[in-house]
Parts: structure tokens; sequence; C-alpha cells
């Protein structure tokens, strides 16, 4: 916070409450005109008399309790301005401390799985367990409850696999994170060639289309996507480029779909977990996640 801001907090903050403890006091001053204490102030509503009582004493006491509360908050807690407080509190503070403990706690869990094989935990029911509770945790939001993807996300379940399915490349995965570079296409083949193209690829996963705008469509594979997509078009995993005779499609399994990705092309990126995981959890989410078609 700027020196500027500090101040203005502290200020605002002690005036309030110096201000309600002023209040207080100003409001139980005897005024000359005032009645006697427990008289009648004269006023009356349909026959209802005002007495003039002051303020039970337990509740004015409530009133100074609050007050000595919050200043003595304000000592110990952070509240003023730029003050920490006398504690140090910070809710980052307590995160990091309720980090290391649970890391302490449930570290030694994790590592005992860190030295058996990725394809020999996908069959050890205990590690599953553990697994997928980190996949909810770290991987749900993304790739969903059940693990088959939605639109951009990839479904982990089918054996389909953009980048491989291998245990290391599942890996790999997790910790390096993936990055799939789909160039658009619309500037260079124009609209009748997107069209074309479009076609050809859907002839590949045995789609009746237009044979001759398919026809066309193959000379513009062959010389601009057969290099990332394969001559065949069943993808290439160190591209991360997809498989596109399987009938399975990551942007959308519509014609308008295929020709929106072919023009506009697309960066689907899978962040890099690694680090911020460990190589503990990593290893147990890659067995999750081998598991599930395996
Ligand atoms: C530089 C490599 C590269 C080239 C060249 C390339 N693509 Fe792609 N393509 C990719 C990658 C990578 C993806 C996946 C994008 C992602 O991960 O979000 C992709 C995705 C696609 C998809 C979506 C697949 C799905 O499952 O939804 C289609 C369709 C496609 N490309 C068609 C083409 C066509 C047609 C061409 C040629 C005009 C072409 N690509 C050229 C790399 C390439
Ligand atoms: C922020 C969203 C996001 C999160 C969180 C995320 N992923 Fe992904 N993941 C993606 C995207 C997007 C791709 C596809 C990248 C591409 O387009 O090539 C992907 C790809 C993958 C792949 C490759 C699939 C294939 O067919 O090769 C695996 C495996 C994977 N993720 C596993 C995980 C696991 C395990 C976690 C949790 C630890 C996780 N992901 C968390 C977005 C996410």
């Amino acid at each position: 916070m700027s020196n500027f801001f500090n101040w203005w907090v502290i200020v605002i903050t002690l005036v309030n409450i110096f201000a309600c403890y002023w209040l207080i006091k100003w409001t139980m001053k005897k005024r000359p005109d005032e009645a006697e204490s427990g008289a009648a102030t004269g006023h009356t509503w349909d026959g209802l008399q005002e007495l003039n009582n002051p303020l039970p004493r337990w509740w004015l006491w409530l009133f100074y309790i609050t007050i000595i509360f919050g200043l003595a908050y304000l000592v110990i807690f952070p509240g003023l301005g730029n003050f920490q407080g006398m504690s140090k509190w910070s809710s980052h503070g307590q995160y990091d401390k309720e980090v290391a403990a649970a890391d302490q706690k449930y570290q030694p869990i994790f590592a005992a799985f860190a030295a058996t094989s990725i394809p020999d935990l996908s069959k050890d029911a205990e590690a599953l367990k553990a697994g997928e509770r980190l996949y909810s945790n770290y991987c749900s939001q993304c790739h969903g409850s059940d693990a088959r993807g939605a639109r951009g996300f990839p479904n982990l379940t089918d054996n389909d696999w953009i980048w491989g399915g291998e245990p290391e490349q599942i890996k790999n995965t997790i910790v390096n994170g993936r990055g799939g570079l789909m160039t658009p296409w619309g500037p260079i083949l124009g609209e009748q060639g997107v069209e074309d193209t479009a076609n050809y690829v859907q002839t590949l996963s045995g789609r009746e289309v237009d044979a001759a705008s398919a026809e066309a469509g193959k000379a513009h594979f062959n010389m601009y996507c057969a290099a990332c997509h394969g001559a065949d078009g069943t993808g290439n995993q160190m591209l991360g480029a997809p498989n596109l005779t399987d009938n399975i499609w990551l942007h959308g399994s519509s014609a308008g779909a295929i020709k929106k990705i072919i023009n506009e092309g697309k960066n689907g990126a899978m962040p890099a977990l690694g680090e911020f995981l460990g190589d503990d959890k990593s290893h147990l989410l890659a067995a999750y996640v081998y598991s599930l078609s395996n």
C-alpha cells in the first residue's frame, strides 16, 4: 500500500473508533432542559408515555467492549494500513504453513508409490484411489470429473492419444505440459480451399462428402497438412498433431467445426504441472491416467 493510503486507512479507522466512543459519551450527557431520570419526558403516542430512562448498563458495556475489542484486534492483527500487527499473521503465511504441514503428512504416502512403475501402479487399487483424488483436485476442471474431456480438452479415457499414451509420455505431458500449434490456413487456402480441404479431411474418417471437392482438397492436404498430420492423416505425436482418421475430434466433429479450425488454427495448451505437483504426485497421476484406458 502506498504511504498515502497507509495513513488514509489508519486515520479513518482510528477516527471512526474514537468517534463511536465520543458519541456514547455525548449522548449520555445531561441536557439543561432534560427531565429527571425516570420521569416523563412529556412525549406521548396513542396514550403511551416516554420516560427518560438511561440505557441499561449491560447494553452500554457492550458498546465499550466492542470498541476495546476493535482496538485490541488492530494491535494484534493486520488492519491498520501497512502495520502487520503484533502477531505478524498473514493469509499467505497461514496458507504456506498449512501446505507445509500437509506435505509433511502426505509426502510419505506419495513417496511410497514413487518406486513402483506406472503400469504396476495402474493395477494397485490403493494407488488409484489416491490418484483419483489428485485428479479431482488438479485436473478435473479441464478434463472433466469423469476424465472424458470437452471440446479443446482431450478425453483421457479413450486410448486415443494426441501426445502419446505410453506411461512415460503421459508423465511427460503432466510434468512438462504440451502446446499444440495448428496454424491458421484460411489466408493461404481461401474460402474454397478450406471447404475442399475440410471435405477431404472428412473422407479420412469415412464420411460421405462431395467427391470432386474432396479430391481438390487432397492436393492441398498433401502440400500443407501432411507435414504435421502425416501423409495418411494419422497424426504425429511428437507435434501433438491429432489423428484425423479415427473420427475422434478434439475441437468438434461437425463439418463447421472442422472448417473453423482449418480456417483459424488453434493453440491448445496443457499446463506444465511438474514443478507445482512434484515428481511423486506426477508419477501417481500418470498411473491413474494410464489406468483409465488400460
Ligand atoms: C504445424 C503443424 C500442423 C500443420 C501444418 C497442420 N496442422 Fe492441423 N493440427 C495441428 C495441431 C498441433 C493440432 C491440435 C491443436 C491443438 O492441440 O489445439 C491440429 C488440429 C487439427 C484439426 C482438429 C483435429 C481435432 O481432433 O479436432 C484439424 C481438422 C486439422 N488440424 C486439420 C489440418 C489441415 C486440414 C491442415 C492443412 C491445411 C493442417 N491441419 C495443418 C498441427 C498442424
Ligand atoms: C488448464 C486446463 C488443464 C488442466 C488443469 C490440465 N490439463 Fe491436461 N490438457 C489440457 C489441454 C488443453 C490439453 C490438450 C493440449 C493440446 O491441445 O494438445 C491437455 C492434454 C493432456 C494430456 C494429453 C492427452 C493426449 O491425448 O495425449 C494428458 C495426459 C493430460 N492433459 C493430463 C492431465 C492431468 C493428469 C492433469 C492434472 C494433473 C491435467 N491434464 C490438467 C488442459 C488441462
